[in-house]
């Protein structure tokens, strides 16, 4: 408390002693404006009055175009500027737009700008604005748009914002902000853009005078501490294009609309509690009587208008909440509409063959509902349709021939229905990744045309009533998941199906029979014909004789094969390229690979086993099985890239060996195991100055790969558990940028289907974008920091309530006194000025903002420069810009 009051003292002290002589030509405001600030980056180099460039050509500067030219506008975004943000600048008579947003401005709300008279826009998005939000805040009169998203700004939104009427765009958007949100919104008639979204600790119901901001085109309110009913506001704002409710407490209906919203093109209200009949009204108040809709479709008049009302509409989110009742027919044919998302609600309706309007259409998600329908023959025609997942319906009928004609199809799910009949061949989807039909009543075979998509990674046709043979060509896909239990399947199952799946998922076909199952097959022991007549013990002897002298014959053949002179082993022909003089052969590593050598359980990718070498020397092997998607010339290139790196925290790779079915990575051998190990055993409790040597270990072993290898390499699955620990906790990064050698799809799916407890590992964008990119191993690095400083496990346990590490300090931080309470209690109080550095480092790692993360380099030096810090960390005691982390 004393170094915020000190903060704001001081402040009002620079603020009230900077006046000297007051400059008046406009280059002198400029530069007077420059020294205030720190200019870091010299971005502002040419801001001098030695250069010849005339001032309204200086960087960020605009000048009016008409005679005598003055400044109009400054525009000085992300360049790094901090310092003070002096009120001179509002000499400049004509400046209306000032814009400083992605800086590191860490100041309260500089009201003294009020006095710049023509400013109509200020941006300060995005820097460490806080303090809370002055009453005199109504003397920017001027203002047409105010950005102060992404800071820190905290408190009540004063009833005087109400005075700034020429508002157009006020964005509040991912700051701290408290209490109520006055009615007075509604004084802004011109605005035409509000933004109040990510204040997770507004408490509030949506102000009904919202309903008079006739101009407003977008209203966006998600992620916010609004609860109870929508009020009526959608009579006024026949502008609004986007409306984002989402993620809020809001219950109750939705208001009945009686005036369209024509230019609508997204509507979220998913992720609250809303209920009542499916929110007939947002395109037209003709569809209004929601109980005669269905009927109104059959007269076949007042659709079309509907259908008018809503041609825009794009997006449409209403899932997660308890609505009921039709979900119009029409709604389906909707020609701009790309995503509908309505799951886990209790709707019903038809889902009309007239699909094929909605040309555009790329998602359907509408699970756990009534639908009670046929699959229209139209989904066929959507060339868009990338997923389409209607599980626990009332969907019956036959899969329509055309259900993968989409030549983008990747995920179809529809599960636990009520479709009959076969299915059809799947030809034309050659992007499907998964397909699950299980629990209908489908009869027939499995078509062998699956195997042929060259993709598909996960199928589930459990609970069905098919028959036939596995097709044998299935074991040409790689299948992370292919359930067939509880099916009256029968034959031999292909041997690559059993070995690498779990037995329960062929479990319920009492007619299939090989290795593995409980039944072997007849035409295996050709005396099938026979059996009958021999007596049952006889039966089992012969059986199990035949089954050792097998398994003898097979071993010896085994043995043979692998110490044949060429190298073969099973199938594949090996190549070994060793750095590291290791005189082992892949048959000896085969051999010693077992159960017991195994280290930990499965890891992603393979298992690691220990391996002790005929010198005596161990060393760690990891088998990566089932990845040939890459070519050998391509797996061979790229494990030499990662082989050759040496850092003292990057595991060496000592050599590698690969067929077609498998490759060995062979690591040096750590003794200690893995970090994660560590932090798991809640008895070992390594010394604070421990922990931060392994962090600043493995920032530099991270900023490495990033930086200074070439390649530039990025790790793309860094947890705990892949930091191995010397004899002297020297930490060593493994695992690393195993997608160059699975190739990007097997990669990708492989973590799709990793225990789910480390994808808190993960960062939050990675749902949404494709690309991997630095800042994603940045966020995971400042989960493992988290750990580190806190003591705890990152995934939650089991139990319910407890939260993964980085919710759990987020919950915590913004209590007052909180950040005290998440570093690890059971270090001394000495070490904790150390590691509130150390978590203030951390939390700027997991920003949910990837942008606002630092490279890897930085935080070595932020986490080097903790050793010798004396001084009290500067701690920003919260980080709300990522209130967006749902709590
Ligand atoms: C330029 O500005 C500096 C300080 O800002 C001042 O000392 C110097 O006299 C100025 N030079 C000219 C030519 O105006
Ligand atoms: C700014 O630069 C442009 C092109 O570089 C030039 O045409 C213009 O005259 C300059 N403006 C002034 C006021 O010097
Ligand atoms: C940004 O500014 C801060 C404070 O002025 C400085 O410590 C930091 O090094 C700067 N960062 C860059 C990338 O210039
Ligand atoms: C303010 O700047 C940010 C960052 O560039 C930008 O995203 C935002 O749109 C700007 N605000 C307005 C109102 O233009
Ligand atoms: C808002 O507008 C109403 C009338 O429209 C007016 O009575 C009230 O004073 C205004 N509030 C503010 C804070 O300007
Ligand atoms: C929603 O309301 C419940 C109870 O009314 C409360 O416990 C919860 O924190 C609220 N959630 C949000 C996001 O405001
Ligand atoms: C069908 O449309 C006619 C007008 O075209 C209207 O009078 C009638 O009420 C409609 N029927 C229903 C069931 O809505
Ligand atoms: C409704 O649209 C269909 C085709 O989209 C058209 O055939 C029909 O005539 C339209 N009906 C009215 C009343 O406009
Ligand atoms: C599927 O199998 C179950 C049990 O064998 C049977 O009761 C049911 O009638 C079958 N359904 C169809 C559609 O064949």
């Amino acid at each position: 408390m004393a170094i915020f009051l000190g903060i704001i003292f001081s402040f009002f002290i620079l603020c009230s002693s900077s006046a000297p002589l007051p400059p008046t030509s406009e280059p002198d405001i400029l530069l007077t404006f420059k020294d205030s600030i720190q200019d870091s980056k010299k971005s502002l180099s040419d801001w001098s009055n030695t250069t010849t460039i005339h001032y309204c050509n200086w960087t960020g500067v605009t000048c009016s175009t008409t005679y005598p030219q003055t400044v109009t506008s400054i525009y000085l975004q992300s360049f790094n500027l901090s310092g003070e943000i002096s009120p001179l600048i509002c000499k400049l008579s004509n400046l209306a737009h000032l814009d400083l947003a992605n800086n590191i401005f860490n100041q309260p709300i500089p009201l003294h700008l009020s006095q710049c008279a023509s400013l109509e826009t200020l941006n300060l998005s995005n820097n460490l604005i806080w303090g809370t939000i002055p009453e005199q805040i109504s003397q920017f009169s001027s203002l047409k748009v105010l950005d102060l998203s992404r800071n820190h700004i905290e408190g009540k939104i004063p009833e005087s914002i109400g005075l700034l009427k020429n508002l157009e765009v006020l964005n509040f958007a991912s700051n701290l902000l408290s209490g109520n949100v006055p009615t007075v919104v509604g004084n802004f008639t011109e605005l035409k853009a509000l933004d109040l979204s990510q204040n997770s600790f507004l408490v509030s119901e949506i102000p009904a005078g919202l309903s008079k901001l006739v101009k407003l085109e977008q209203l966006l309110l998600q992620g916010s501490g609004f609860y109870g009913e929508i009020p009526d506001i959608f009579e006024g704002l026949v502008k609004l294009s986007i409306l984002d409710f989402s993620q809020n407490n809001l219950t109750g209906r939705l208001p009945i609309i009686s005036q369209s919203l024509p230019k609508l093109l997204s509507f979220d209200v998913s992720q609250n509690k809303l209920s009542g009949s499916f929110p007939i009204g947002i395109c037209g108040n003709k569809i209004m009587v929601s109980l005669s809709l269905h009927t109104n479709f059959l007269n076949g008049t007042i659709p079309n208008e509907s259908i008018n009302e809503c041609i825009n509409l794009e997006k449409f989110q209403v899932q997660n909440n308890m609505f009921s009742g039709n979900f119009p027919s029409w709604f389906w044919t909707l020609p701009k509409l790309k995503l509908i998302r309505a799951e886990n609600n209790r709707l019903s309706g038809e889902i009309p063959d007239s699909i094929s309007k909605a040309i555009e259409l790329e998602q359907v998600q509408i699970d756990n509902n009534s639908f009670s329908s046929r699959l229209p023959n139209g989904l066929g025609q959507l060339r868009n349709l990338y997923r389409f997942s209607a599980s626990q319906n009332g969907l019956y009928g036959e899969l329509p021939q055309s259900i993968c004609d989409s030549p983008v199809m990747s995920i179809i799910n529809l599960s636990h229905n009520f479709l009959s009949g076969e299915i059809p061949a799947f030809k034309n989807c050659r992007k499907l990744v998964s397909l699950s039909l299980a629990d209908n009543s489908l009869v027939g075979k499995i078509p062998e045309s699956l195997s042929e998509l060259p993709v598909l990674t996960y199928i589930d046709l459990s609970h069905n009533n098919l028959t036939g043979l596995i097709p044998p060509q299935l074991q040409n896909l790689k299948l992370a998941l292919f359930n067939v239990s509880f099916n009256d399947l029968s034959g031999r199952v292909p041997l690559p199906l059993v070995s690498g799946l779990p037995a329960s998922y062929l479990e319920g076909n009492p007619n299939l029979c090989g290795p593995g199952l409980p039944h072997a097959c007849l035409d295996d022991t050709s005396l099938g014909h026979k059996k009958a007549g021999l007596s049952k013990f006889t039966a089992v002897v012969i059986t199990l004789t035949l089954a050792v002298t097998l398994m003898m014959i097979l071993a010896a053949v085994y043995m043979k094969r692998c110490s044949s002179k060429e190298g073969r082993i099973g199938e594949g022909i090996w190549r070994s390229v060793f750095f590291y003089p290791l005189r082992i052969t892949e048959c000896d590593l085969i051999m010693s690979m077992n159960e017991k050598s195994a280290l930990g359980n499965q890891a992603t990718f393979g298992r690691v086993y220990r391996v002790r070498l005929p010198s005596g020397e161990l060393v760690a092997v990891k088998r990566i099985e089932n990845f040939t998607t890459q070519s050998p010339k391509i797996i061979k290139s790229e494990l030499k890239t990662l082989a050759k790196i040496r850092h003292k925290n990057i595991i060496k790779i000592l050599g590698f060996c690969h067929s077609d079915e498998s490759i060995f990575l062979i690591y040096e051998y750590i003794v200690k195991g893995s970090l994660g190990d560590v932090i798991n055993q809640s008895d070992s409790q390594l010394p604070w100055n421990v922990r931060l040597n392994i962090a600043i270990g493995i920032a530099q072993g991270l900023a490495y790969l990033h930086k200074d290898y070439v390649p530039h390499l990025l790790h793309r699955n860094l947890k705990s558990t892949n930091i191995l620990l010397d004899a002297d906790f020297v930490p060593k990064i493994t695992d690393f940028a195993l997608d160059r050698v699975v190739g990007e799809g097997s990669f990708e799916s492989t973590m799709a289907t990793d225990n789910p407890s480390s994808s808190c590992y993960i960062a939050p964008e990675h749902s949404y974008s494709k690309k991997p990119t630095e800042e994603m191993d940045t966020y995971s690095f400042g989960v493992i920091l988290l750990e580190l400083v806190t003591g705890r496990k990152a995934e939650s346990n089991e139990t319910e309530g407890s939260l993964d590490v980085v919710k759990w300090v987020r919950r915590k931080v913004n209590i007052s006194n909180g950040v005290l309470r998440v570093i690890d209690p059971n270090i001394p109080n000495n070490c904790h000025q150390e590691m509130l550095g150390a978590l203030e480092i951390a939390l700027h790692c997991t920003s949910v903002v990837p942008e606002k993360r630092p490279s890897m380099s930085d935080v070595v030096r932020g986490l080097q420069s903790l050793n010798s810090r004396t001084s009290p960390p500067n701690l920003q005691l919260s980080y709300h810009d990522d209130s967006s982390v749902p709590v």
